[in-house]
């Protein structure tokens, strides 16, 4: 540079931008947030190169003053405004410097131990179950939890004075309006044959409430109904597929038994029980010795539900059956009391898989 003291004050400014133009390359150069500041300092600072020109102004002619000003005015304005928008650069410098000290690669295996989720084993055992019936033609249906007794008693052929009501102690929501919870998935039978005509395959499973609390019964449970409907359906076709699809979930060696017995709803009408789970029909504490685990109930439509539905009974005949989802699940997974699956306790529920 040239010597300071006999250069004009205009022509020092000039050069100083030049030096100055010189190091800010240099600094942009290095992204280095604290070379910016050294920057500030060396041109702006109490003894900064540019704060000299300032004061050097007041040793000059009055007839040089104005332009001098001028000049060292913009020079100023030029460093200030340079510094400030490098100072902004060096912001995203020391970011971009922070990423990579400390890389964040998504793609790394996990190795704390996270504890995982698992399907609840009346979820896993539901969904085993409408695979089955799915791959067999059904069509998986709904229906309200909350439902009048028409849907629930009357129309499935048990009217108000039937003894067989008492055989489910019901809990009523509204009890004059004939609201209730339901007491059987059953119910699904008259929503959807009012709604669909035949020819039906049809899989409804649902939550179903009973006014019952003990090892062997909760006041909540999961039942799944299934039910055929067309011309010529007959009580075989109903023991093909209650044993196709018992045997897809428990394996191709289960036997199952059906036993005569009573609801108001199909004629004949019958039990139906699985061969013990535990001693493969032995005879086992499980089994009560008996060798044989009952599941639910089954029959042929009975002739007053289809008149209930407006279906001909001449012309359509049909088989339902209902059966306990809990009870399926505790045999499959071998659980020896109810309450477990509804207690929601983590390390019971933890055993069960992720995925079906
Ligand atoms: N709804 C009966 C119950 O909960 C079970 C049942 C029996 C369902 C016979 C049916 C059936 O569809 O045909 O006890």
């Amino acid at each position: 540079m040239t010597d300071s003291l006999t250069q004009a004050l205009p022509a020092r400014a000039a050069a100083l931008a030049a030096d100055f133009d010189r190091e800010l390359a240099a600094v942009e150069a290095s992204r280095s947030g604290d070379r910016v500041e050294e920057l500030r300092v060396a041109f702006l600072g109490r003894k900064g190169k540019v704060t000299a020109l300032l004061e050097d102004l007041r040793n000059c002619s009055k007839e040089e003053r104005p332009a001098a000003g001028r000049a060292i005015n913009e020079l100023k304005q030029h460093v200030e405004a340079r510094v400030s928008a490098l100072k902004e650069k060096a912001q995203e410098w020391e970011l971009g410097a922070r990423l990579n000290a400390e890389p964040l690669d998504i793609s790394l295996p996990v190795t704390a131990s996270v504890p995982r989720g698992s399907l609840h084993p009346v979820t896993l055992i539901r969904r085993e179950l409408l695979n089955e019936f799915r791959r067999l033609g059904f069509t998986v249906y709904d229906g309200p939890e909350i439902d009048y007794d028409f849907y629930n008693f009357s129309a499935l052929n048990m009217p108000s004075d039937h003894p067989a009501r008492d055989m489910q102690d019901t809990f009523y929501v509204r009890e004059q309006e004939h609201l209730l919870l339901r007491t059987h998935t059953s119910n699904i039978q008259i929503h959807c044959m009012l709604n669909e005509r035949p020819p039906l395959r049809i899989v409804a499973p649902g939550r179903v409430f009973r006014v019952d609390s003990d090892p062997t019964h909760t006041p909540m449970f999961h039942q799944i109904e299934a039910f055929v409907v067309d011309r010529g359906i007959t009580f075989a076709h109903m023991k093909g597929v209650i044993d196709a699809f018992m045997k897809a979930v428990f394996g191709s060696s289960m036997k199952t038994r059906l036993r005569p017995s009573f609801f108001p709803f199909v004629e004949p009408g019958a039990e139906l029980d699985l061969q013990c789970v535990h001693c493969q029909g032995k005879g086992c504490r499980l089994c009560k010795h008996t060798g044989w685990l009952e599941v639910g109930g089954c029959g042929m439509i009975h002739p007053n539900v289809f008149e209930a539905v407006e279906y001909d009974s001449e012309v359509y005949s049909g088989f339902a059956f209902g059966f306990g989802i809990d009870r399926m699940a505790m045999l499959k997974y071998k659980l020896d009391d109810l309450r477990q699956l509804f207690e929601g306790s983590h390390s019971f529920l933890g055993h069960f898989p992720l995925f079906t």
